[in-house]
C-alpha cells in the first residue's frame, strides 16, 4: 500500500493476498473500467449506488476484504468455505435497514425479487454426480484429459444431450486437425451435463428416474437440487467450478456452454495445442478464457427482455465478458474462479457474472471471430453451420448437429 491515506483515490493498488488460488483485492480506481459496478470511485463513500441492490451487498463483501481496512483479516481469511458463506450472508443484515434497499426491492420484477430472496445460498446439494472422477471419458487414459465440455442442459432437453453424445461431444481420444493418426498431437476429451431441477410447475413428466438411467449409462450427468431457471442458471457455473476443483484438478482446458450449440471439437483441439506450445504458455494457461468477448455493455433496460436488469438492482456497466454460450477456458483459470466467486456476490446473468470474478482475478477474456454466439435467422444458421471454419456456432439443431459432425469428420 503506497502513500498517505489521500492518495488512495488515485493510486493505482492491487494488493496480492496468499490465500490459495490466486485471489487479489482489487482497489478503486485500479480496473481499466472505472464504470464497472461493484467498484465505486471512492471505496469510503457510503451511498455510491442510490440502493441498487447488488452493488451494496457487494459493497459490504469488498469491505470485509479490504486490507486497509480490515489489515489482519485479509490476510487470516483461510480457503475455508463457512468464512466465505457466513460474509456473503452477513452482507445482508449489514444493509438491512437500509430504507432505499427496501423500496428497490419492492420495484423489482418478480422473478428479480426471487433471485434476491434466495442470492445468500449456493449450497445445493448434489442429485447426481458422474461416479468416479471428473465426467464421462475413456477407461484406459494414459495422461490427463484435455479438455471437459461442460454443458448447460435441462431435464427434458435429452434429444440435445443425445445428438451431443454422438457428435461433437464424444469422449476419448481425439488427435485434432494437423497430426490426424498421430498420437504426438491431440488430448482426451470429457463430457459432463449440468443439470438443476426441472421447473416443477411447467413439467407433467417425473425426469427423476430418467436421469437415474442416463446417468447409469453414461456416467455424464451432475445435477444439483435447485429449480432450473434462467437466473438460476449461474448457480452451475459456480457449483461446476466447486466439482472441477474437487475432481478434475488435472483436466487442462473447459469447455462451458449451452446444449443447442455446434462446437467443432477437433478444431478447438487444435486451437488449444497452438496455446500450449506458445513461448509463455505457463503465463498465457493462467488467465486463458476465449469466446466471443463484447466490451463494457449496458444492462438491459428494455423491462420484457429476459436480460432485463433495472438499476434498482444493478447500477453501472457490466464487465468485458465472453458469451456463455459457448466459452473455452483453462483449467487452472477455473480452479482461480471457483476461490474468486466465494467472494462475488451471484449475479442473475451468468456470463456477465463470470467476467466480474474474471476482473477480480486482473483476467481478461479474448475474443475470437470463429466463436459465433449471434442469434442468426434460420437461413443464416444453416449456412453457418455448415461453415467448417468456426469454432463454435449457435444455433444448431440436433440434425444439423450429426450433419455437421459427418462433415467436419470426414476432411
Ligand atoms: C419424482 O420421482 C422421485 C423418485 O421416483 C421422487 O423422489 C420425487 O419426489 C418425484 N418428484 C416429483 C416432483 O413428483
Ligand atoms: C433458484 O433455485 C432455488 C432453489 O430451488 C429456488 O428457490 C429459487 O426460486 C430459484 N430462483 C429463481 C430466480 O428461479
Ligand atoms: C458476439 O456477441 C455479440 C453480443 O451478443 C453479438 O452482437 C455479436 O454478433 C456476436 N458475434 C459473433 C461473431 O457471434
Amino acid at each position: 500500500v503506497y502513500g498517505p491515506f489521500g492518495d488512495l483515490k488515485t493510486a493505482e493498488i492491487i494488493v496480492t493476498e496468499s490465500v490459495p488460488g490466486d485471489v487479489y483485492f482489487v482497489a478503486p480506481g485500479a480496473l481499466p473500467n472505472k464504470n464497472f459496478g461493484p467498484v465505486p470511485i471512492t471505496f469510503w463513500e457510503r451511498h455510491p449506488f442510490k440502493g441498487a441492490i447488488w452493488n451494496i451487498l457487494q459493497l459490504a463483501v469488498d469491505h470485509h476484504f479490504n486490507p486497509i481496512l480490515h489489515p489482519l483479516k485479509a490476510n487470516r481469511e483461510a480457503d475455508d468455505d463457512s468464512i466465505y458463506d457466513s460474509i456473503l450472508r452477513q452482507s445482508f443484515t449489514e444493509v438491512n435497514d437500509l430504507d432505499s434497499m427496501r423500496r428497490n426491492f419492492d420495484k423489482l420484477p418478480e422473478e428479480l425479487q426471487d433471485f434476491v430472496s434466495h442470492m445468500q445460498r449456493r449450497d445445493y446439494p448434489t442429485l447426481i454426480q458422474p461416479p468416479g472422477v471428473c465426467g464421462a471419458g475413456a477407461k484406459d487414459e494414459k495422461k490427463a484429459p484435455l479438455l471437459l465440455l461442460a454443458i448447460k442442459t435441462i431435464e427434458s432437453n435429452f434429444k440435445d444431450r443425445q445428438a451431443i453424445r454422438h457428435t461433437w461431444g464424444q469422449v476419448g481420444w481425439v488427435s485434432g486437425l494437423r497430426q490426424r493418426g498421430s498420437r504426438d498431437g491431440g488430448g482426451y476429451i470429457r463430457r459432463v451435463f449440468l443439470l438443476g431441477r426441472e421447473n416443477s410447475e411447467e413439467v407433467v413428466v417425473n425426469f427423476s428416474d430418467m436421469l437415474q438411467m442416463e446417468s447409469a449409462h453414461y456416467g455424464d450427468i451432475l445435477q444439483w437440487d435447485f429449480r432450473d431457471t434462467f437466473f438460476n442458471l449461474t448457480l452451475k457455473d459456480v457449483l461446476f467450478w466447486r466439482w472441477f476443483s474437487k475432481f478434475c484438478s488435472q483436466t487442462l482446458f473447459v469447455f462451458m456452454g449451452d446444449d443447442d450449440v455446434f462446437v467443432n471439437t477437433l478444431r478447438i483441439i487444435t486451437y488449444l495445442e497452438d496455446q500450449l506450445q506458445k513461448p509463455q504458455a505457463h503465463r498465457i494457461i493462467k488467465n486463458f478464457m476465449v469466446g466471443n468477448v463484447s466490451g463494457t455493455g449496458i444492462p438491459s433496460q428494455v423491462s420484457k427482455s429476459k436480460y432485463f436488469i433495472p438499476d434498482s438492482f444493478y447500477k453501472g456497466l457490466y464487465p468485458m465478458y465472453a458469451s456463455g454460450r459457448g466459452v473455452v477456458y483453462s483449467g487452472l483459470l477455473t480452479k482461480r474462479l471457483h476461490s474468486v466467486s466465494k467472494r462475488v456476490h451471484l449475479f442473475p446473468i451468468d456470463d456477465v457474472y463470470v467476467g466480474m470474478c474474471m476482473m477480480r482475478l486482473n483476467a481478461y477474456p479474448i475474443h475470437h471471430p470463429a466463436f459465433l454466439t449471434f442469434d442468426f435467422s434460420k437461413k443464416e444458421t444453416e449456412e453457418q453451420c455448415s461453415y467448417r471454419k468456426n469454432l463454435l456456432v449457435y444455433k444448431c439443431n440436433s440434425n444439423q448437429l450429426v450433419e455437421l459432425w459427418a462433415e467436419v469428420n470426414v476432411t
